[in-house]
């Protein structure tokens, strides 16, 4: 059976990036795939964050993956941080990837490129290796991801091919599969730049209240071509509205631009409001009827005992292809 792994870091706040990019997309896998989602509170830690915060995003994270359609009797929902064999197998495999290439990572540069070596934490350098051990720890065949995180799963795949050449046919290679609309949603405030959830401004939050969604749609950044065109190098601002309804509406940008072709920019925009709204607003309301009942705290720890389960094989394995003495085998 196929087997499909994912996680979102519980930093800031989710953006509707996110979900778009990915979490509204893991819930498809749990028909036909054996499916592992986690919160990725360790990759969490790779720069500073307030504890009482780290803790409620993770909360907050449970809850997300609950309300959108994850069913714990489907698939296996549980914190990286209580499946130790994540950080057991990142201290093998840290020492398969090497200086340079982790110094090309596009994440590495984007968030360490201001600052001194100084002041830079191992975590951040070598955050691809721990997202290597989470991968290949339930021998994952598929990560679907947002296209920001392809190189991380391209990475390990280099790893995959290194260790195997070396050890035999020990680790399986996964591979990235990224959602044919929105892998890539923008900021509404400057659409050149990824919507990421530490830019407030151009970023719609999964926990922005119906206002305030409607007043970040109804003032993101357009152009002055005034025909509702898909056409991301020239009217950027009005491609990625189209691509975030398009998403949602489970059509192509194309055949929404195709929609709009006679409406003006406030019609369209309003029409994109409603559109993630639609979306949105049951999903809060189920996010917060789960944070209230704590329902999560049994599902996690559950899934902690299922992911270890599996994970512990792995690790079994791996040490044993490095030469790891096994005193009682
Ligand atoms: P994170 O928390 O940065 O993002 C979670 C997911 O959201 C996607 N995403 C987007 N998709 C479309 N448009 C955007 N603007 C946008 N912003 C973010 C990301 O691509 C991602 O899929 N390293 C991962 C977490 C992780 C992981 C893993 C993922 C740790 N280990 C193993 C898969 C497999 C991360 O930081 O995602």
């Amino acid at each position: 059976m196929t087997r499909i792994l994912s996680g979102i870091k519980p930093t800031g706040k989710l953006t509707l990036g996110n979900y778009i990019g990915a979490l509204r997309h893991f819930k498809d896998f749990q028909e036909s795939g054996e499916v592992f989602i986690f919160i990725a509170d360790l990759h969490a830690l790779t720069m500073p964050i307030d504890p009482n915060e780290l803790r409620e995003n993770s909360r907050d994270l449970a809850a997300f993956y609950l309300a959108s359609g994850l069913d714990p009797k489907k698939c296996t929902i549980f914190l990286q941080s209580t499946v130790s064999a994540h950080a057991e197998l990142n201290a093998i495999l840290q020492n398969y990837l090497y200086m340079g290439e982790l110094r090309r990572m596009t994440q590495f540069k984007d968030k360490c490129s201001k600052m001194n070596d100084s002041e830079i934490g191992l975590g951040i350098f070598a955050y691809p290796v721990l997202m290597a051990a989470d991968i290949l720890l339930y021998d994952a065949n598929i990560v679907p991801v947002g296209e920001d995180q392809t190189q991380h799963v391209e990475i390990c795949r280099d790893l995959v091919k290194r260790f195997n050449h070396r050890y035999g046919d020990i680790l399986i290679m996964p591979r990235a599969q990224v959602t044919k609309v929105g892998a890539r949603i923008m900021s509404l405030s400057d659409p050149s730049k990824k919507m990421s959830k530490s830019d407030p401004k151009g970023d719609i939050f999964l926990k922005d209240d119906e206002k305030t969604i409607r007043k970040k749609i109804m003032s993101a950044v357009t152009d002055m071509v005034g025909k509702v065109n898909y056409d991301p190098e020239n009217q950027p601002g009005v491609s990625n509205l189209l691509t975030i309804y398009a998403a949602l509406s489970d059509i192509t940008p194309q055949e929404a631009a195709e929609k709009f072709k006679d409406s003006g920019y406030g019609d369209f925009k309003k029409a994109v409001a409603d559109k993630v709204l639609e979306e949105l607003l049951p999903f809060k309301a189920r996010y917060e009827e789960i944070i209230a009942s704590k329902t999560y705290v049994d599902i996690l720890n559950e899934g902690a005992k299922k992911a270890e389960a599996v994970a512990k094989k792995t690790l079994k394995r791996v040490q044993q292809a490095v030469g790891l003495l096994s005193l009682n085998d």
